[in-house]
């Protein structure tokens, strides 16, 4: 009790991370020769970019890791300087045991141009004594000259098999009952962002059974199933049983406008009708989704988007 489940589930082998499965040898390859180079991970959140990081740490250090590992966030770092500062600080005296010291840098992507060349300076000043690891979301926000001095990994989303794998395992552990349709359910709430399945098992786990009703009355997410009944209802020109359909679920579940749009959304290539029809319907989503962020009321601009879906239908 108390531990938070992506700590204590975090990868500890290479075989742990899962879905990652064209990177993990290229990365024991490099390890192996002992002479790693700057690296970059790019890629969605939660798909296992600080996870690889901390393995490959332990792989390569054992139980001197943690004094040869530096770990930053450049987001909450507060500005480059304070970066600089403490790589000076954590390069300046060299590994009694390794050649090379690793610093991890989160979120690089999230420093400026200017704050980015200024990196790529201490990149280089400390080369013979630091390796990097930077950790982005999009490779194409970081500024060539430092992409061209990384070997660059791309992360994929973490898809239904890698993520039943992994809920599994934690299933077992915790002693939890999840079937079939609540790993389902857990995917299409998480987005492939695996932290965020495992957050939600774990806001779940009060109970042993675990169903699909729980985990999407906690993720903000509709069951797409429900979601289709209601899009057909709409379509077929039934727009007063939608409408209440759609309400309701809206009170049940507390959710937004906002929220609804998204899940609709989702759903919308999935449901049974013609492309033709899908691209209008999801056009509307776009213009209601707009108007909500603007700040229209949420009822009439759902109502709204129900009537436009009940005028397609009848095209
Ligand atoms: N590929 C993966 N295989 C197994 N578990 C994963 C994977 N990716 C993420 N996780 C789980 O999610 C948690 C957060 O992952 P993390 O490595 O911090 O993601 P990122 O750095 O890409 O945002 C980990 O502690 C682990 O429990
Ligand atoms: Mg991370």
């Amino acid at each position: 009790m108390g531990e938070i489940w992506t700590e204590k589930y975090r990868p500890k082998e290479f075989s742990d991370l899962k879905g990652q499965e064209d990177i993990i040898p290229k990365i024991q390859a490099l390890i192996e020769k002992k002479n790693l180079p700057h690296l970059m991970f790019a890629g969605p959140a939660g798909t296992g970019k600080s996870s690889l990081s901390l393995v490959i740490v332990k792989k390569m250090y054992g139980d001197k890791w943690h004094e040869n590992y530096l770990e930053l966030n450049a987001s909450d770092e507060r500005g480059i300087d304070v970066i600089r500062q403490k790589v000076k600080d954590f390069a300046r005296t060299k590994s009694l045991s390794e050649d090379f010291k690793i610093i991890f840098l989160d979120e690089a992507d999230a420093l400026t141009r200017e704050a980015q060349q200024a990196l790529r300076r201490t990149m280089e000043n400390f080369t013979k004594t630091c390796r990097f690891i930077l950790s982005c979301n999009y490779s194409s926000k970081i500024i060539e000259p430092i992409q061209s001095r990384c070997v660059v990994f791309r992360f994929r989303q973490l898809d239904e098999n890698a993520m039943a794998d992994i809920v599994k395992n934690i299933a077992r552990a915790e002693g939890l009952n999840v079937d079939d349709k609540a790993i389902k359910a857990l995917y299409t709430a998480c987005d492939g962002d695996c932290r965020r399945a495992i957050n939600l098992l774990q806001a779940v786990s009060n109970t042993k059974d675990i169903t699909e009703e729980k985990i999407y009355s906690v993720s903000r997410t509709v069951n797409p199933s429900e979601l289709k009944e209601i899009i057909s209802l709409a379509l077929a020109g039934n727009f007063i049983s939608a409408r209440d359909r759609l309400l309701d679920l809206m009170l049940k579940q507390s959710l937004s406008g906002l929220d609804l749009i998204k899940n609709i959304q989702k759903t919308i290539p999935s449901i049974n009708a013609d492309e033709k029809s899908k691209v209008k319907l999801i056009e509307k989503c776009g213009e209601i989704e707009f108007r909500l962020v603007e700040g229209s009321d949420e009822f009439v601009q759902l109502e709204a988007l129900l009537a436009s879906f009940v005028l397609v239908g009848k095209h």
